[in-house]
């Protein structure tokens, strides 16, 4: 990605559907018996991931404008292809919905960010914990209960996102009552459980950490539009306090943003709500340090919001500290800050911000899908010509951040090579989508 710096950012943005709330639906559609509409959404490469792993398990996947539609075909195979799995976390996912389809589910070991030790052992102690037995072969588990799951009282060792939304999945069709208690909180989970529960699935507390699941026999399908992504929101409000700028964030839930607009109001941005789904952010021409903002399990600060609102604060006019305490390595991003001119040290788990008067253009690259986009939001603020590579990053959780950028005045492009090859890209896959929906009479 191009990046031009110096422009203020002005105007407003419609928030997409957030990425961590539809990649665990996707793989939830899994569990329904009958269509789902998911609504408007965002076209990233960890979605086109998915649908791949979706077909291979054999599910018909189309577009319809901005909707997918999802049903049902006969079961594919269980072994899942390793390509789409190595590629993103969210593979994990598959695992639960793969034992109540097929009885068991073969995959190597789920890819993603890496940001420190990823492992999977909270997911697969709670699937054991209601049936399931796991076998590793080096990297390759195989997962099976062919007696099916049944319901369980399960604690979490930590309330982990992505253990919980499994955990949820395995119950809302384990024969019996499921307590998950140690739960992660996330608006995402929330999320995750009204689709579950508008496809006819029983769950209470979700949002809270102890969350009771009544296992069904069937569910049927759904038609839902996921909740608003807040990481996108955090990263336009980042992108305008950096510039000096001002925008309208719409179709957000302004209290899944409390603890970001919390630190930007700290720093001198004036925010105001604009009604239950919108909010404006006006910053001031320089912004005051962040001081000390520690990320983790939600209500708290927003890991995945940790590097792109540091990206803001390298030219604040005091220091910043940003504290990860989900996960060990969060500022990837760093050696793209120096590049540019600011003055960033890691210390383990923390990143310390010393003032910096003005960033330069320069050659960075991503080391993550938001250590990539906190180096868009870094860039805004350098003078000349800024090139991020390994760009592909911020697809994977961005449907296409140098347009939304450009949309508020950046000037922010992606390299004519990469804009091709993803054209291409994408005309393949909406190729391959068309030929097999062929025949199929899709809701
Ligand atoms: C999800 C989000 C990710 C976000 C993270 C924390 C999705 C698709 N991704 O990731 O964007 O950064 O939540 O908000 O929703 N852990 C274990 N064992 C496990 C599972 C997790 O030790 O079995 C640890 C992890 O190593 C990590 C911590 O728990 O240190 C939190 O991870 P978790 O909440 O599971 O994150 P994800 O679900 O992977």
């Amino acid at each position: 990605m191009k990046i031009w710096g110096g422009a203020r950012l002005e105007g407003e943005v419609w928030l997409p559907p957030a990425k961590n709330s539809v990649l665990p639906i996707l793989a939830a559609s899994l569990l329904c018996d009958g269509p789902v509409r998911l609504r408007q959404t965002p076209r990233l490469t960890d979605v086109e991931n998915s649908l791949a792993l979706l077909r291979a398990a054999g599910m018909h996947a189309a577009w319809e404008g901005e909707d997918l539609l999802l049903t049902p075909g006969r079961p594919g195979k269980s072994a899942l292809p390793d390509g789409p799995v190595r590629a993103m976390r969210s593979s994990v996912f598959y695992l639960a919905p793969m034992l109540h389809r097929m009885g068991e589910v073969r995959m190597t070991m789920p890819g993603g960010c890496r940001l420190g030790p990823r492992p999977i052992d909270i997911h697969l102690e709670g699937l054991a914990c209601m049936g399931a037995a796991a076998v590793w072969k080096g990297e390759q588990l195989t997962l099976s209960a062919p007696e099916g799951l049944h319901g369980a009282e399960f604690a979490l060792r930590l309330p982990s996102v992505g253990a919980t939304e499994t955990l949820m999945m395995a119950a809302v069709k384990a024969r019996g009552i499921t307590v998950l208690h140690g739960a992660a909180r996330e608006p995402e989970v929330v999320d995750l459980a009204r689709f579950l529960m508008a496809a006819g699935a029983h769950i209470c507390g979700a949002g809270t950490s102890t969350i009771w699941i009544q296992g069904r026999e069937r569910l049927s399908g759904a038609a839902f539009r996921p909740v608003a992504d807040r990481i996108v929101a955090a990263t336009v409000l980042a992108a305008a306090a950096a510039t000096g700028g001002s925008v309208t964030l719409r179709r957000c839930v302004p209290d899944h943003l409390e603890p970001v607009l919390e630190v930007l109001a700290r720093a001198g941005c004036c925010i105001r709500r604009e009604g239950p789904a919108a909010l404006m952010l006006e910053a001031s021409a320089r912004l005051a340090g962040a001081g000390w903002v520690t990320a983790g399990a939600y209500p708290a600060f927003p890991t995945d919001a940790a590097p792109v609102l540091a990206a803001a604060f390298l030219t604040a006019a005091g220091p910043s500290y940003f504290e990860d305490t989900v996960f060990e390595h969060r500022f990837g991003c760093a050696a793209g800050f120096t590049a540019l001119g600011g003055r960033a040290k890691v210390r383990g788990r923390l990143l310390e911000l010393a003032p910096a008067e003005h960033l330069q253009g320069a050659a960075v690259s991503a080391a993550d899908l938001r250590g990539g986009a906190a180096l868009a939001v870094a860039a805004l603020q350098a003078q000349g010509e800024s090139t991020i590579a390994q760009a592909g990053y911020i697809r994977r959780g961005y449907g296409d951040l140098a347009a939304l950028l450009r949309s508020l005045g950046a000037h922010a492009c992606w390299e004519e090579k990469t804009e091709r090859k993803n054209e291409r890209k994408q005309q393949a896959e909406g190729e391959k989508y068309f030929s097999e929906a062929g025949g199929i009479s899709l809701p």
